[in-house]
């Protein structure tokens, strides 16, 4: 059983899929990870995160103790992540990893939620339960900058909400693999549901006749 959530940055689609993981006793990939691994490794060897060699070679050499790293989570990193995810080559590269774990969950579990842009679209596109988290970007800026507060980082909130804005226009926009919703995707929009509801409605979607589809 594979379950596929994508959806913008600060969307909400992180938290509701290891919460349906938890729920249900799958594991979980947090594909963004992946990308953000590879943009941290250009930038740690100095390199240009949009310049093709140099990021091909860092998704040849990511290994799996890379995506643990506590330094993924800046947006430093984030902003590298989004550039690095544009190339094609390294998409490919990262595509057979994403989709053993899919077909293969760790542990014998029974099941895989991945979470991403592009999980119902092309990483696993049979996949049964295909999700879209989505909000709008004030709501999602918002969010990210009291996270960053929180964290006791030094930020301004048009700033948050411009890098916001600029990774959306990226994803959106690249030519391989843009964020978009599969049509047959449940969309659940987190500017109206709070985590709690949002988890509610999609534990209902895959509980309802769609899982036996
Ligand atoms: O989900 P995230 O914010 O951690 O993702 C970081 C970047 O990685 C995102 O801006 C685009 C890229 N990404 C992607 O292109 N495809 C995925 N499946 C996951 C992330």
């Amino acid at each position: 059983m594979i379950i596929a959530v994508d959806g913008p940055a600060a969307s909400g689609k992180g938290t509701l899929s290891k919460r349906l993981a938890r729920h249900l006793g799958y594991a979980h990939l947090d594909t963004g990870k992946i990308y953000r691994a590879v943009g941290q490794q250009v930038l740690l060897s100095g390199g240009d995160p949009s310049d093709p060699i140099a990021a091909t070679r860092a998704a040849r050499s990511l290994t799996p103790d890379a995506l643990e790293n506590p330094a993924l989570t800046t947006d430093t990193v984030a902003a590298a992540a989004s550039k690095v995810a544009a190339i094609d080559a390294v998409r490919a590269q990262l595509l057979t990893f994403q989709q053993d774990f899919a077909a293969n969950p760790p542990n014998g579990l029974a099941g895989a939620v991945l979470d991403g842009r592009d999980i119902g679209t092309v990483v696993c596109p049979d996949a049964k339960i295909k999700l879209f988290v989505d909000a709008n970007v004030e709501i999602r800026a918002e969010r990210r900058y009291k996270e960053l507060l929180d964290r006791g980082e030094e930020i301004i909130y048009s700033r948050v909400l411009q890098d916001l804005q600029d990774r959306d226009d990226r994803d959106k926009n690249r030519k391989v693999a843009p964020l978009r919703a599969a049509p047959e995707a449940f969309v659940l929009d987190t500017s109206v549901l709070n985590a709690e509801d949002a988890f509610r409605a999609a534990l209902a979607f895959i509980e309802s006749d769609h899982s036996d589809k």
